[in-house]
C-alpha cells in the first residue's frame, strides 16, 4: 500500500534529520562514522574511543581516552533498584529487563530534566557504563547466580566477559566483544535511533530516550536475530546439506536468516569487519573450527542460489551473519545476542539524543486520514 502523496510508506528514503554522526552508503557498501569508514575505526580504537568520537566530535587524544574511559569505569555499579527491578524480571527476555532497568537510571540523577549538553554527556557516560552491567547481572541472575560486582581495572568490554563468568577474559574475547561494540554503535537513521530523537525532540531526556530506543530495537524487524543463523547452520550441519537446504528453504517461500538488507544492496561493511573478528577468534581461540568453516561455505552457497532464484535483488550478507559467530564464539547465549547489540548502539542513541537537544526542533510529522467522516452518536 503506498503512503501518502507526498510521503512513501514508512518514510522509505524520506531524509528525517541532518546529522553529523554517520551515514550508511547502500550502494557502495560504506558505513561512515564521524568523518571514518567503519574499516578504519574497527580494530584500531577501542569503544570508549569511539564514543568520544560519537559525543565530542572528534578521536580522543590520550588523556582523553584515558579520562573518559576511567569516568566510564567509575560509572558501571548499578543502584540497588535496577537490581531489585533486574530480580523482578530474572525470567523476561534479557532486552526487556534491559528497557526495565534502564528506566530506572533516571533516579540518581541530580535533575532528570536537565538536558545541557553537560548533563547530557554525564548521562551519556553512565548510561553505557551501566548497560553491560545490567545485562551481566540478568544474564546470572537468570541462571540462578548472583549478579558480579564491576570491576575498575578492565576495558568495558572485558569487564562485561568477567561479570558474566567470573573469570578474566583473554585479550582476544574482550577485543572481539569491543570491536563488536563499535561496528554496531551507529548506523543513520535506523529505526531505534529515530525513536530515541523523536523522544529527545519533544525536550524529553537521555534516559527516556534510551529507554524508548531500547523498545524500538527489541522488534524482529530491527534487533535482528542471528539467533536463528545459528540455528540455520546447526540444522545445515554439513557443507553438502548447505545448496539443498537452502533451496529447499527458498521453494516453501522463507528468507535465507543474515542476508539481505533495506539499505545496502553489496555487502553489508559491518559484515565485512566482524567475518575477519570471527576468523581470528575460532583460529586463536577454538580448537574446532568447524562452524565457521561451515558458515564460509553456507555464505558463498546461499549468495550464489539467491543470485539465482532472486535475480536483481542484490541479496548479500548483513551483519547478523557473522555477529551470530562472534558473539556464540564468547560463550553468549543467542537470548542476550540483541541486548547486547544495545549495549553497543547506546553509544549512538547517546550521540543522537545530543545532537537532537541541539538541534531543538520538534519532530511532530502529520498523519493522513483515511476512516469515515460526519457520523452522527446514536445512528
Ligand atoms: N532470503 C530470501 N529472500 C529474500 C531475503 C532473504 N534473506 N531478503 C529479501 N528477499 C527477497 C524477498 O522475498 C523479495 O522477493 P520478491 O521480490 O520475489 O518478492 C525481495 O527479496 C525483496 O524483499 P523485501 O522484503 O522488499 O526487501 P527488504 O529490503 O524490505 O528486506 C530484510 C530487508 C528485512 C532485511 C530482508 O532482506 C530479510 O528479511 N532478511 C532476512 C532477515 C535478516 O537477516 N534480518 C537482519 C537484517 S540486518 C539488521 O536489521 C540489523
Amino acid at each position: 500500500m503506498a503512503g501518502t502523496t507526498s510521503t512513501p510508506r514508512g518514510l522509505d528514503g524520506v531524509v528525517a534529520a541532518q546529522t553529523k554522526l554517520s551515514h550508511v552508503d547502500g550502494q557502495n557498501g560504506v558505513l561512515i562514522i564521524a568523518g571514518y569508514e567503519l574499516k578504519e575505526l574497527a580494530g584500531k580504537v577501542t569503544f570508549e574511543e569511539a564514543a568520544h568520537l560519537l559525543w565530542k566530535g572528534h578521536l580522543p587524544s590520550k588523556e582523553e581516552a584515558a579520562a573518559l574511559t576511567h569516568e566510564i569505569a567509575e560509572l558501571r555499579e548499578i543502584p540497588a533498584t535496577t537490581l531489585a527491578v533486574l530480580r523482578a524480571a530474572k525470567n523476561a527476555p534479557p532486552i526487556d529487563a534491559l528497557r526495565m532497568a534502564c528506566a530506572t537510571l533516571s533516579l540518581d540523577l541530580k535533575d532528570p530534566n536537565d538536558i545541557s549538553p553537560a548533563a547530557d554527556f554525564q548521562s551519556a557516560k553512565m548510561l553505557v557504563a551501566r548497560f553491560p552491567t545490567i545485562v551481566a547481572a540478568h544474564t546470572r541472575l537468570a541462571t540462578g547466580q548472583e549478579p558480579i560486582a564491576p570491576r575498575k581495572d578492565l576495558s568495558l568490554a572485558a569487564n562485561f566477559l568477567y561479570m558474566v563468568n567470573g573469570t578474566e577474559p583473554d585479550p582476544i574475547g574482550a577485543r572481539a566483544l569491543d570491536t563488536y561494540w563499535v561496528v554496531v554503535m551507529d548506523h543513520g537513521m535506523n529505526a531505534s535511533t529515530f525513536a530515541s530523537r523523536v523522544i529527545a525532540s519533544t525536550r524529553s531526556d537521555m534516559v527516556s530516550a534510551l529507554t524508548g530506543g531500547i523498545g524500538a530495537l527489541k522488534g524482529p524487524l530491527h534487533g535482528g536475530a542471528p539467533g536463528p543463523v545459528l540455528d540455520m547452520l546447526l540444522d545445515i550441519k554439513t557443507a553438502e546439506n548447505a545448496e539443498p537446504w537452502v533451496r529447499n528453504e527458498l521453494t516453501a517461500g522463507r528468507r535465507i536468516m543474515g542476508f539481505g538488507h533495506r539499505v545496502y544492496k553489496v555487502r553489508d561493511p559491518r559484515a565485512e569487519v566482524l567475518a575477519k573478528v570471527a576468523d581470528e577468534m575460532t583460529h586463536a581461540r577454538l580448537e574446532d573450527h568447524s562452524l565457521f568453516e561451515l558458515a564460509r561455505t553456507v555464505e558463498g552457497t546461499v549468495l550464489r542460489v539467491l543470485d539465482e532464484v532472486k535475480p536483481g535483488r542484490n541479496l548479500k550478507t548483513n551483519v547478523e551473519f557473522y555477529t551470530a559467530l562472534v558473539l556464540q564464539s564468547l560463550g553468549l547465549k543467542p537470548t542476550t545476542f540483541v541486548a547486547l547489540f544495545a549495549c553497543g548502539r547506546a553509544a549512538g542513541w547517546c550521540a543522537h539524543v545530543i545532537e537532537q537537544h541541539a538541534e531543538d526542533h520538534l519532530i511532530r510529522p502529520q498523519s493522513e486520514y483515511i476512516g469515515p467522516k460526519g457520523l452522527v452518536v446514536g445512528k
